[in-house]
C-alpha cells in the first residue's frame, strides 16, 4: 500500500494541476518506499532533489497562474509554499552535510503538508478557477 493513497477529494478538476499533484504524491511515495527500503543516501538524496525540484516546478506554475488571473490570494498561497520551499531546502542541505537523517518524522510533515495543502488551500483557488470558468 502506497504511504499517500491518492484519493478522489484530492482533485481539484483542473487536470494540468491534478496532474502536478499525483506526481508530487508519487515522489513522496518514492521517497518513502526508497527509506523504508534503507536505500543508500545518495539514491534518497537523488530522489528528495527529484521532489525539491518537482515541487518549486509546480509552485511557480501555480503563482504564475494565479497572477495572470488577479487571484486575491496569491499572497498567502505563496507564502504557504514558501514555508515548504525553505523547509525542503533546509533539510536537503543538512542532509547533503550529513548532519540529519531521513525520518519518518519528515516523511510524515512531507505528506500531512501537501494532503492538507491541497484539500484547504489548493482547492479555495480550484473553486476560484471553476467560478470563472477559466481555463489554464
Ligand atoms: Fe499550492
Amino acid at each position: 500500500m502506497p504511504f499517500i493513497d491518492w484519493e478522489s477529494r484530492f482533485e481539484l478538476g483542473i487536470e494540468n494541476f491534478d496532474d502536478h499533484h499525483r506526481r508530487l504524491v508519487s515522489l513522496i511515495n518514492k521517497v518513502y518506499d526508497d527509506y523504508t527500503a534503507e536505500a543508500p543516501s545518495e539514491v534518497l538524496g537523488a530522489v528528495l532533489e527529484d521532489l525539491i525540484d518537482y515541487a518549486s516546478y509546480h509552485f511557480y506554475m501555480e503563482e504564475l497562474w494565479m497572477d495572470n488571473n488577479n487571484y486575491s490570494r496569491l499572497d498567502q498561497h505563496s507564502a504557504e509554499h514558501d514555508k515548504f520551499r525553505t523547509a525542503m531546502i533546509e533539510f536537503k542541505r543538512d542532509y547533503n552535510q550529513g548532519k540529519l537523517n531521513l525520518s519518518l518524522e519528515l516523511l510524515m510533515f512531507l505528506k500531512n503538508w501537501l494532503t492538507d495543502h491541497i484539500l484547504k488551500t489548493d482547492s479555495e483557488y480550484g473553486v476560484f478557477i471553476k467560478s470563472k470558468g477559466a481555463g489554464l
